[in-house]
Order: C-alpha cells, then sequence, then structure tokens
C-alpha cells in the first residue's frame, strides 16, 4: 500500500493502522510546515519524499505501485484560516496535485483512494448523494478535486473511491486546529481566540477511529467512484467543546472572542451509509489532552508559527 500524505495527523494516523494490520506501506510525503517525520516515529514504513504535483510522482507510483496496487491520498493543504490568506496554494495543491495523481492512476491503474471532507457539503446536512456547495477557498478546493476524481472514473474508467471524513482530532494534530490550540494555549496559561460567538457546529471523530473506518472501507470498496461518508455523529459548538477540554484538563479555559472567520459555515453534518462505533468525544479528548501533555517535545518547536499565535490570521499581511 502507498500512503500520500502519510507524515501529516491523519495520514500518520492510517499507517500506524495498516502497521497494526501487519502491512508495511510506502509513504510518500513532500513535508510541508504540516508534514513531519516526528509524526511517523515507531511505525513501519519505506519513505520517500516527493511532491504530488511533480512529474517525479509518476516514476515513483509506477516503480511502488506494484507492491500492492492502492494508493490512498490525504496529501493536501488543510487549513481553512491559510485558505483564506492565501488560496493559490490550495488550487496547486489540492486540484492540480491531485489531477497529476489521477493521470497517474490512468497509467498505472493502481486503485486510488481519495481523502475529502465533510466540508464540500458546505452547510447542509449531506448523504454522500447529496449536491456539493463549498464554501471557503479550502473547501472549494477539495470539492473540486472530487469532481475530477468523478470525472476520471466515468471518462477514463480508473478505479476509485472517495472518504469524506468529519472533523478530525487526537495526537498529533497541528497546533493551528482547533482542539490542540485550546489544549496548548491553556498548557501556556494564555488565552484562545474563540472565531465570532463560539456557536458554530462540528462532529467530531478521533483520529484513530477515522483511520480503522477508512481500512474497513478498501475492504469492501467496489472502485466504481463511490463516495464513502465519516461522520463522527457528535455534533457539539466551538465552546461546547472548549468547555468539554477545560473539564478533561482541569483548568480554566480563557476565552477571548475576536472577529468571525470570513464565509465561515455556522455547521457541518453528515449522514452516512456504513455502520461503525465510534469513541465518545470526552474519552477521546482525555486521550488527546494525555498524549499533548506527554508530548512538549512535539509541539514546543512549532508554537511561534503565526497561524497559532494571531488571534484573525486570515488578517495578516500575505508575505510575496
Ligand atoms: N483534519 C481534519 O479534521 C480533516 C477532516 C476531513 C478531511 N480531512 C482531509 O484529510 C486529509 C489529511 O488531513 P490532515 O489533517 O492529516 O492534514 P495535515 O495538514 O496534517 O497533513 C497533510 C499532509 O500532506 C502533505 N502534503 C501537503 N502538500 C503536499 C504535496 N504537494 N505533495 C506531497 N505531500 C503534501 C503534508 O506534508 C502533510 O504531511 C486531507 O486531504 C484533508 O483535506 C481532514
Amino acid at each position: 500500500m502507498i500512503i500520500i500524505g502519510g507524515a501529516g495527523f491523519i495520514g500518520s494516523a492510517f499507517v500506524r493502522e495498516v502497521n497494526r494490520r501487519g502491512i508495511k506501506p510506502v509513504v510518500i510525503d513532500l513535508l510541508t510546515y504540516a508534514g513531519r517525520m516526528e509524526n511517523l516515529i515507531g511505525t513501519n514504513h519505506d519513505f520517500v519524499r516527493a511532491d504530488i504535483r511533480s512529474e517525479e510522482i509518476h516514476n515513483i507510483l509506477k516503480e511502488k505501485e506494484s507492491a500492492s496496487n492502492v494508493v490512498v491520498n490525504f496529501a493536501a493543504e488543510t487549513h481553512v484560516d491559510r485558505s483564506i490568506y492565501k488560496p493559490q496554494d490550495f488550487v496547486t495543491t489540492n486540484v492540480i496535485g491531485v489531477v497529476n495523481l489521477l493521470e497517474a492512476a490512468r497509467k498505472y491503474d493502481f486503485n486510488y483512494v481519495h481523502i475529502s471532507t465533510d466540508e464540500v457539503y458546505g452547510e447542509e446536512c449531506g448523504d454522500e448523494d447529496s449536491p456539493l456547495k463549498p464554501s471557503s477557498p479550502y473547501s472549494a478546493s477539495k470539492a473540486s478535486a472530487d469532481l475530477f476524481v468523478k470525472a476520471y472514473v466515468r471518462t477514463y474508467g480508473i478505479k476509485a473511491i472517495i472518504i469524506r471524513p468529519s472533523n478530525n482530532y487526537g495526537p498529533r494534530q497541528f497546533p493551528e486546529k482547533l482542539i490542540p490550540k485550546v489544549i496548548i494555549r491553556t498548557l501556556m496559561g494564555e488565552y484562545v481566540p474563540i472565531y465570532g460567538d463560539g456557536r458554530a457546529e462540528r462532529d467530531w471523530i478521533y483520529v484513530e477511529d477515522t483511520a480503522r473506518i477508512i481500512y474497513d472501507i478498501l475492504e469492501m470498496a467496489e472502485w466504481r467512484g463511490e463516495v464513502y461518508n465519516i461522520p463522527g455523529g457528535q455534533r457539539y459548538s466551538v465552546l461546547d467543546v472548549v468547555k468539554m477540554i477545560g473539564e478533561v484538563m482541569g483548568r480554566e479555559v480563557k476565552i477571548k472572542f475576536v472577529s468571525d472567520r470570513p464565509g465561515h459555515d455556522r455547521r457541518y453534518c453528515m449522514i452516512t451509509k456504513l455502520k461503525y462505533e465510534v469513541t465518545p468525544l470526552r474519552e477521546g479528548l482525555r486521550r488527546t489532552v494525555e498524549w499533548y501533555l506527554n508530548n512538549r517535545w512535539w509541539w514546543e518547536p512549532l508554537i511561534k508559527d503565526k497561524f497559532f499565535v494571531e488571534d484573525e490570521p486570515w488578517k495578516v499581511k500575505v508575505s510575496k
């Protein structure tokens, strides 16, 4: 199996999952700010550093693909605030990079697993057949890629599936994202900036559940472009989650309300055709807090990042 973007947050959890199932995957990753070899410590894999936008990735896939014939792609620019700040990077990686991988799938005939997101449905509750109504540059880039996957299945007959998880949380998530930001800033004794009224609702799923469910989907996929939603089924507002983190940590979380993220979706919500169990949010948060408490070495070098430090990071002037 080849896991692209395997040095990121969900990708590295998936590497651990396939190791548990006795598989040693090939991990391909560019190692952007979000991808770190530290995330793969203790896993069994072969590593190749490469960019999904490059021509070189075709040769790597050709050479390595014979090992398994399944290529799972987690690689993406993933932070909505960054997409508001600089959308072009999201188009080149999340759209053009994916089309480049689809071209490779056309040539080398592997089974392509595309990891998408619940954000493509916009604020409406989507089942697997619902129309896509993305709001942010991030979700627009992800929705575009999904449409290209479908177009390649229909036009060229490539073998592919699309998987749409909801908001993931757990160990090794980059501190720019809500849950690690709340935990780390509270450990540092700092306030946490909350966008708008804090009542935007997300559907939360523990990352190890996502990794397990993705693997189970691979075993039953028909490879005809079908879509699988993976909601956590636990919809809570940002403020509710922040409160729960404070309870789990046994500390007061200091909140500062700041202006809302432009175009902010009020909620995400998905329905799925799959059946599975997930970790209750409070238990998942307990494990997550414990991991960040025990792994300061992992996050301490990252806290200068402007998407962690700034209250309204999308307002920071774009550097050329
Ligand atoms: N985190 C979530 O809550 C969530 C929810 C739903 C869907 N998703 C999707 O799941 C996937 C993984 O998300 P994540 O949170 O683990 O992301 P992440 O930002 O932690 O990791 C992304 C990985 O992709 C790599 N990458 C980026 N650009 C690349 C390129 N051009 N070539 C090769 N590698 C590149 C990075 O180095 C990094 O390792 C993404 O497709 C994301 O859209 C994430």
